[in-house]
């Protein structure tokens, strides 16, 4: 069956953030039962119970296939219901959980070529051995069937598409428009069961709303979207960094450009955030912004949050 399992909804660094002593997190520190913990931002699919696809690869995913039964290995004395992974950049929060899957272990690993390239630019993912775990490049705006290392279908269909966004931070090329950030370092998923249709869309890293993308997302029946932060200058204020939530790639809830504005025009069934920085207010329970998105019909992701389109 179609189902989506949100493994982890925080944005890089995580919830408590381990060197953070914000508000937030030192109530998450504390035990506070209205501020839960989060891992690192990532989902993951399956169309038959038993195949999972990763949607992005966090570094807390030791952690995330621990908690979740349905990724433990399920027969012999090697396994993983694990078929494959999906990345959307090349952020470290996306991709650095790629070093956890390294024992030899046999998967298919599908990002823009521009991100596979980053990734063979950077020899340590050479533990993830290409000779089991082979690269599959996408294209924008090409559909693309999973298929397993045995090129068995996997019943999911994912079109990648360019959204807004940035270059990994470690790539950052200040001397360039956008820090030389270029269309494909950070897609948007179109996630589509191949047999009953249904789908949704993921976009855990999104700057803007153009409307090529405003049509994309009319009428969806589920969105997993971008949600780092409450105010754009949320980090500033709080005083535990100099950037605002555009400098990184990321589209704030609140305010008239605003996700919680933007999105009520596109008439969306399920609208989830994920990807929530330690620093945003909706992650306490009984915050007044909590209230506020869930008065806009947003659901919060808390992981192990599972969603069947
Ligand atoms: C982001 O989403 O902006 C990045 O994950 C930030 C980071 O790399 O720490
Ligand atoms: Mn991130
Ligand atoms: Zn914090």
């Amino acid at each position: 069956m179609f189902k989506v399992l949100v493994l982890g909804s925080a944005a890089g660094g995580g919830f408590p953030q381990w060197n953070c002593n914000c508000d937030n997190c030192s109530k998450a520190r504390a035990g506070d039962p209205t501020a839960r913990p989060r891992t690192q931002s990532s989902l993951a699919v399956t169309a038959d119970g038993k195949r999972w696809v990763l949607l992005n690869a966090s570094p807390d995913l030791r952690q995330q296939i621990f908690e979740n039964a349905a990724l433990h290995p399920q027969e012999g004395l090697r396994h993983t219901p694990i078929s494959a992974a999906v990345l959307t950049n090349a952020d470290i929060d996306h991709s650095a959980g790629l070093l956890t899957l390294r024992e030899s272990q046999p998967f298919a690993l599908y990002a823009t070529p521009r991100v596979l390239g980053v990734l063979a630019g950077n020899s340590v993912y050479e533990v993830v051995n290409p000779e089991f775990v082979p690269r599959r490049p996408l294209s924008l705006n090409k559909p693309e069937k999973l298929v397993d290392i045995d090129n068995k279908d996997l019943g999911l269909t994912v079109t990648p598409f360019a959204i807004p966004g940035k270059v990994a931070l470690y790539l950052e090329d200040d001397s360039q428009d956008n820090f030389g950030s270029v269309p494909e370092d950070t897609i948007g998923l179109e996630v589509t069961d191949t047999k009953t249709k249904k789908r949704f869309f993921y976009l855990p890293g999104c700057a803007a709303v153009p409307n090529e993308l405003a049509e994309r997302l009319m009428g969806a029946e589920l969105v997993f979207m971008d949600g780092t932060t409450w105010t754009d200058d949320e980090m500033i204020r709080r005083k535990v960094g100099h950037k605002t939530g555009q400098r990184m790639g990321h589209m704030a809830m609140n305010g008239p450009e605003g996700t919680i504005d933007t999105f009520s025009r596109f008439d969306i069934a399920q609208k989830v955030f994920i990807h929530i920085n330690n620093t945003n207010p909706v992650l306490l329970d009984d915050s007044p912004e909590r209230a506020e998105a869930e008065a806009a019909g947003w659901v919060v992701a808390h992981d192990g949050l599972e969603i069947t389109p």
